[in-house]
């Protein structure tokens, strides 16, 4: 048998390379399970998709219905209605092979009856049309809910919104409104809100005129702490016939920013280095080789990024100036000099877009460039300027 690769980075992961969160899982699992609503925030690629499917896991071995909606390719309202109408019909049916409920069923007591195709696989896809949407797309999320509620009788249900940011760029205004009333209206399901722009999600979940302000308890995911994260990476490295010392482990996860995703990746890159050196044991060296080839094999996308900014070189000079040096102290007069711009307006505004773009990150106060290889190749770039 093939052995399963050592590391996994780039989409959500399960166990063997889903590792620790047992904190977080146990604050989840028990909302959900008493059907309170929670708000679930991070930078991208902490693991929040990860962990919110590990806890829809653990529910259902308890027999909790649990819908996953993934909102990012919503455009318009009706889209993202059939979104969530999809992902609940699709849990309300279970899989393809233990069928818990006729499709029929499952449709009888909607409004708006979707367009329904079956693929070869069995998979219910489902389709609105927006002649007949209209305005009632609400109707469809509300009859969504209910669906799920009858069919978790004496239970509680889960209903998760990844990638809930998307909301607030569609309508003229944003539709988070909707769901505020979506949240009062569910009885036994726990609304879950997932989301990384975290302006965005601030603006939707927090301070009075958000609309989910006070709608459920806020959970803000820090990364994976760097004793599981060192130890994780060791028993990979192991299961691969390969020894990472623990202080090689320790500078994987620092340099890689500490962020799971791109620690992950490092630790890949550094097995690989050490595979094609034919060492047992993975060294410094490894990790620094590995590091360079990530950077390397992806500098074409760091330039397009870059270039994508070209428009604003204000924009350009705070991301470089952030690579070589992460900051807290971005309106002090040092840093204005050093991005050459006139004032901490402008200052705001580049930061805006460059955090909208997810291309910085503020953690604590401090804001960096988010991807560690990026700055990498950033500092590579402009050593002079
Ligand atoms: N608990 C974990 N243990 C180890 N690695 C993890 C864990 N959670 C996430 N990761 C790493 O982070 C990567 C991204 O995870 P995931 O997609 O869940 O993050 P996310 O926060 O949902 O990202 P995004 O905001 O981009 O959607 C995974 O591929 C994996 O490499
Ligand atoms: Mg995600």
């Amino acid at each position: 048998m093939e052995r399963p690769v050592p590391y996994r980075f780039g989409a959500p992961v399960y166990r063997p390379w889903f590792c620790d969160r047992e904190a977080e899982l146990d604050v989840l699992c028990s909302r959900m399970r008493a059907g309170i609503h929670l708000i679930v925030l991070s930078p991208r690629r902490y693991g929040k998709t990860s962990l919110l499917l590990q806890a829809a896991d653990i529910l259902e071995r308890d027999g909790v219905h649990s819908a996953y909606a993934n909102l990012l390719l919503a455009t318009t309202e009706v889209e993202l209605a059939s979104i969530i109408l999809q992902a609940v019909v699709r849990s309300v049916l279970g899989p393809v092979a233990r069928r818990r409920h006729s499709l029929e069923d499952a449709l009888r007591h909607l409004r708006i009856t979707p367009k329904v195709s079956v693929g070869p696989d069995g998979a219910v896809s489902l389709g609105l049309d927006p002649a007949v949407v209209g305005t009632s797309w609400v109707d469809v999320i509300t009859d969504a809910v209910a669906l799920l509620e009858r069919a978790s009788v004496r239970r509680s249900a889960v209903l998760v919104f990844d990638e809930f940011q998307v909301v607030a760029g569609i309508g003229r205004r944003g539709v988070g409104g909707a769901f505020k009333a979506l949240a009062d209206a569910a009885r036994r399901t726990s609304l879950v809100f997932s989301g990384s722009h975290l302006a965005i999600m601030e603006q939707l979940t927090k301070g009075s005129g958000a609309p989910l302000h006070g709608m459920g308890e806020r959970v803000v995911l820090d990364v994976v702490p760097e004793d599981p994260m060192a130890g994780y990476l060791q028993r990979r490295a192991r299961s691969a016939g390969k020894t990472l010392p623990k202080p090689v482990a320790r500078e994987i996860y620092a340099q890689a920013g500490t962020v799971p995703n791109y620690v992950q990746q490092l630790a890949q890159a550094a097995l690989e280095a050490a595979d094609a050196a034919d060492a047992a044991t993975i060294t410094p060296a490894h990790v620094a080789a590995g590091f360079d080839t990530v950077v390397e094999r992806q500098s074409a996308v760091y330039a397009q990024q870059y270039e994508d900014l070209g428009g604003a070189p204000a924009q350009q000079r705070i991301l470089r100036t952030l690579a070589r040096t992460p900051t807290a102290s971005v309106y002090a007069k040092g840093f204005l000099d050093a991005v050459h711009v006139a004032n901490a307006n402008a200052v705001t505004t580049a930061l805006r877009v460059l955090d909208n773009r997810e291309l910085v990150t503020r953690r604590g106060s401090t804001w960096h460039v988010a991807d560690p290889f990026l700055r990498r190749w950033l500092t590579a770039q402009s050593p002079a300027i």
